[in-house]
């Protein structure tokens, strides 16, 4: 693998502390991060090489899912890491952190391969992204990568504005942009498991499938985001990007090869440029909207979004959102695509469900039976499963109908996390599974409709009590197609 220079903007920041140091050591301890390498820890407080790695040290310590076996190999691990102050608007730091980069690849005997990884607010890319063309950062031979993490913009007008900053300095090539969900094991399986069955081919249409259900349900609350969440709701923060995302990779259909990055990404686009656009005036019908109320969860009684502390008592924000999706292509056309998200819900569930079609229904089907459906369902988190649901008889009870199920379960512990796929990716030059700006842009596009309805209250506001399954409306999306929302108890 290429030697590679790792510029970390934000890495005194919780998503370093929890995610990239954890994901970094369980690439080193597999073998792919490359021979030379150092990370430039960047942030505004002032701190030793020493502190900083011993910082690294504790969030590997707490939240990474293999622990150090011996001190040996994680020192060799920590001997890459740096640290520097630097204020974002200040060209100086930049210029020094240039001269700091380059002495290290000196005594590396190391190629200017730069990755810069912006964990910091978005509020900061464009700065960040200028400064560091202007410094001559990213002027070195090598080559140079830009990773920045979701949200893209705040709606449709400010992703393309945000876009055009960032592309005066980077091309489209060189910008990874995370969107976590794309790192998580079960969805990179969702290409692998249509491209190597052909069974799942053949099933993969209209003909066999009923309707397609997408969830991402937490239990979590607000917790201490009072701030951003507030202005952004369910609807910015999961919908516009992981809940699409999750919706392009089931709807793919790829060739019977591996396929390129740029087949998947092309084929992704298709999707969305498929999807049925909605209108203002339509989405009240297509979409509900939710807010958690008090309630309980898990034997605990928690407080209404309205009285968390930081948010306003009469916030009319969505912490739910539920919405019914038509791709209109040769293979979805008449496929209902349900999805929804939402916080403080009953359990902490991120999957999608296949529900096949009954085809001899009508002509066999006796009015008082109860026939169960065939259903393909990926778990997605916080376990991996693969379950198909077929259907039997009850020996003991001759004529009723009992769910049989074929199982598929990953070990928690050997699957990798998010993170480390993506990070692997980025340093490898793959973009496979990072958001493409076609289908941000397409995201926001056919999203901009839902936050303009919000704005004008054309949709109303309906409350759940947390511990639930979200508003009843979220029921009713479905059973006025005949379906129900599998697995809610
Ligand atoms: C983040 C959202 O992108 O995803 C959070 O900002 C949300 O609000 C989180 O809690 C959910 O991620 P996961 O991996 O726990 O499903």
């Amino acid at each position: 693998m290429d030697a590679t220079t790792f510029v970390l903007f934000g890495a005194t920041g919780d998503l370093a502390k929890r995610k990239i140091y954890p994901a970094m050591y369980n690439l080193f301890v597999d073998g792919k991060l490359p021979q030379a390498f150092s990370v430039f820890g960047l942030g505004r407080r002032e701190l030793t090489d020493e502190k900083f790695r011993a910082n690294v040290e504790h969030s590997i310590r707490t939240f990474s899912r293999r622990q150090p076996a011996d001190g040996s190999s994680l020192n060799a691990f920590l001997e890459a890491f740096r640290y520097s102050v630097l204020d974002i608007g200040r060209i100086e730091d930049y210029n020094k952190l240039l001269q700091l980069v380059e002495q290290r690849e000196a005594a590396l005997g190391a190629d200017p391969n730069r990755l810069f990884y912006l964990s910091v607010g978005p509020e900061f890319f464009e700065t960040i992204a200028s400064n560091i063309q202007a410094s001559g950062l990213s002027s070195a031979a090598g080559w140079k990568r830009l990773v920045i993490e979701k949200p893209f913009g705040h709606d449709l007008q400010s992703a393309r504005n945000l876009n055009k900053h960032l592309s005066r300095s980077f091309t489209e090539d060189e910008i990874f942009r995370i969107d976590h969900y794309l790192g998580k094991p079960m969805v990179q399986k969702l290409e692998i498991l249509q491209q190597s069955n052909p069974v799942l081919q053949a099933l993969w249409t209209n003909r066999h499938i009923a309707n397609v259900q997408i969830t991402a349900n937490e239990t979590v609350g607000v917790e201490e985001r009072a701030g951003y969440y507030d202005h952004v709701g369910a609807v910015r923060d999961m919908f516009q990007n992981h809940m699409l995302q999750l919706l392009m990779m089931l709807a793919i259909h790829l060739p019977n090869h591996n396929s390129t990055s740029d087949e998947v990404r092309t084929k992704k686009k298709k999707v969305m440029e498929a999807l049925e656009p909605l209108f203002k005036e339509d989405v009240a019908f297509n979409v509900v909207r939710g807010q958690y109320a008090a309630g309980e969860i898990q034997g605990k009684a928690v407080a209404g979004y309205t009285s968390e502390p930081g948010i306003a008592a009469d916030s009319a924000n969505d912490t739910f959102i539920a919405a019914k999706l038509q791709i209109d292509d040769y293979f979805w056309r008449g496929v209902p695509f349900y999805i929804r998200t939402g916080k403080r819900m009953k359990e902490k569930s991120t999957r999608i469900v296949i529900e096949f079609k009954e085809p001899l229904k009508q002509s066999s089907q006796k009015n008082d039976e109860r026939r169960i459906p065939n259903l393909l369902v990926f778990e997605i988190s916080p376990n991996e499963s693969i379950t198909l649901q077929l259907s039997t008889r009850d020996p003991q009870h001759r004529g009723e109908f009992k769910p049989m199920f074929i199982d598929f379960r990953s070990d928690s512990h050997e699957v990798p996390e998010a993170y480390e796929n993506l990070i692997g990716d980025a340093l490898n030059g793959d973009p496979t599974f990072f958001a493409h700006w076609d289908e941000v842009e397409l995201s926001w596009k056919w999203v901009q409709p839902i936050l303009d309805a919000f704005t004008e209250n054309l949709v109303p506001l309906q409350t759940y009590a947390a511990g639930t399954y979200g508003p009843a409306a979220s029921d009713e999306l479905l059973a006025r197609d005949g379906y129900r929302w599998q697995f809610d108890a």
